[in-house]
């Protein structure tokens, strides 16, 4: 489905610092502007460098890059609970994306299902664009049951928030196996996993399903963007790894 243009969105991980953030604005800036790419882009980044990151867009005149967190509490606006960055707080330092059920937060952390669908309302209710992660272990894969676990994340999501919730985000398809090995899944692998989210989105309501994209996430690097990316069913990428650089994460951009 390529009535939609590519967005590519870089996830840091725990990784950067305030510097990167501003040299990787100054650094993406200078290549933009040699030639900007047709893929919508974004970042995310731990929540202590979104301002800064926020600043050094703007001040490269870097607007076409949306700043965004990889993680949002389930509480809305303020109050006593210790640690949590709630919606609001990610708005006001700016922040259009949000990614929400990553793997390592679903298998690290306990995130759940209920608990991504707390997010998602969470951020909509802020105007920022949700982007959930799904995926399935290689274990899983191997049982044959892939459809099986991504259709019930996805299916979880789209039921307990609604699918205009995620209007102008995305689901991101990351397959655990692929993420941080340095070797993607195949594109015969990709674009099943992928037509499938995209029948359960337009299932939910066709209508409402065309402004929601599907991304795919796992070592996704310049060399193999321009492949994974013209998939029929792909709409961008969720990049780990090569996002930490800001001639890498261009690279992709440039293959949407
Ligand atoms: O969210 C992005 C991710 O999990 C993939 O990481 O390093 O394999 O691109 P990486």
């Amino acid at each position: 489905m390529k009535g939609r243009s590519s967005l590519v969105v870089g996830n840091w991980k725990m990784n950067g610092s305030l510097a990167l953030a501003e040299n990787w604005a100054k650094e993406l800036a200078a290549l933009w502007r040699q030639a900007a790419p047709a893929a919508e882009a974004g970042l995310c980044v731990p929540s202590v460098f979104l301002d800064r990151l926020v600043r050094s867009l703007r001040a490269e005149g870097l607007e076409a890059v949306e700043p965004g967190a990889e993680d949002v509490s389930v509480r809305e606006g303020c109050g006593a609970f210790t640690g949590e960055v709630s919606a609001s707080m990610l708005r006001d330092a700016g922040a259009r994306l949000c990614i929400v059920g990553h793997s390592e937060r679903r298998t690290l952390f306990g995130e759940s299902n209920a608990s991504v669908v707390l997010k998602v309302k969470a951020l909509a209710a802020q105007g920022i664009r949700p982007i959930v992660c799904v995926g399935e272990t290689r274990e899983e894969r191997e049982a044959g049951r892939t459809s099986e676990v991504i259709l019930a994340q996805v299916r979880a999501v789209l039921e307990g928030c609604g699918i205009e919730s995620l209007s102008g985000g995305a689901f991101a398809y990351e397959p655990l196996w692929a993420i941080g090995s340095g070797a993607a899944a195949s594109l015969e692998q990709i674009e099943p996993v992928h037509a499938a989210i995209r029948a359960a989105l337009c299932e939910a309501d066709a209508g409402a399903s065309e402004k929601v994209r599907v991304l795919y996430g796992g070592s996704v690097k310049p060399a193999n963007a321009s492949a994974i990316l013209a998939l029929p069913h792909v709409d961008g990428a969720l990049v780990g790894g090569a996002s930490l650089k800001a001639e890498s994460f261009y690279g992709i951009c440039a293959c949407g």
